[in-house]
């Protein structure tokens, strides 16, 4: 498989803002889900070739609250719900893991608030997709 990096703080950002408060996130930032139902961030996720892929989010939440987001691949909904539980800090940063299906190419793939809590604090997506020629970034 071949595994890209697309750093949150360089996605689409719909009710969110880049921050860099919290140590331990990678490149420059992080995005901070405003906390509300609906706010997302969408990455456009390059694969070479339809098909099979994981997409591993890199996320902190510093409460003991789950945060989850649901997952749309290209507007379709392809993950219900992901969970985002707790990390014990906002420092303390783990991933969330989901299967889905993209299309050869660009990919757009959202993850949406579905609680008024908003999302976890985002740091990356890491798009590991079918052998092939390595993706490009955007
Ligand atoms: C705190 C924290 C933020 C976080 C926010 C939240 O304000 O510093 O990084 O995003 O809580 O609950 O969403």
């Amino acid at each position: 498989a071949v595994a890209t990096e697309y750093q949150a703080e360089t996605a689409t950002i719909s009710n969110g803002v880049v921050e860099s408060n919290h140590a331990g996130f990678t490149g420059t930032g992080f995005v901070n889900y405003d906390n509300e139902t609906g706010s997302y961030v969408e990455f456009t996720v390059n694969a070479a070739t339809a098909g099979p892929a994981t997409l591993i989010f890199r996320y902190a939440n510093g409460t003991t609250a789950n945060r989850p987001l649901n997952v749309t691949v290209n507007g379709r909904a392809a993950v219900s719900g992901l969970a985002f539980p707790g990390t014990g800090a906002w420092t303390t940063w783990r991933t969330a893991t989901a299967s889905v299906t993209l299309t050869a190419g660009a990919n757009k793939i959202r993850g949406t608030a579905t609680t008024a809590n908003g999302g976890p604090n985002l740091d990356r997506l890491d798009a590991e997709t079918a052998s092939g020629e390595p993706d490009t970034e955007p």
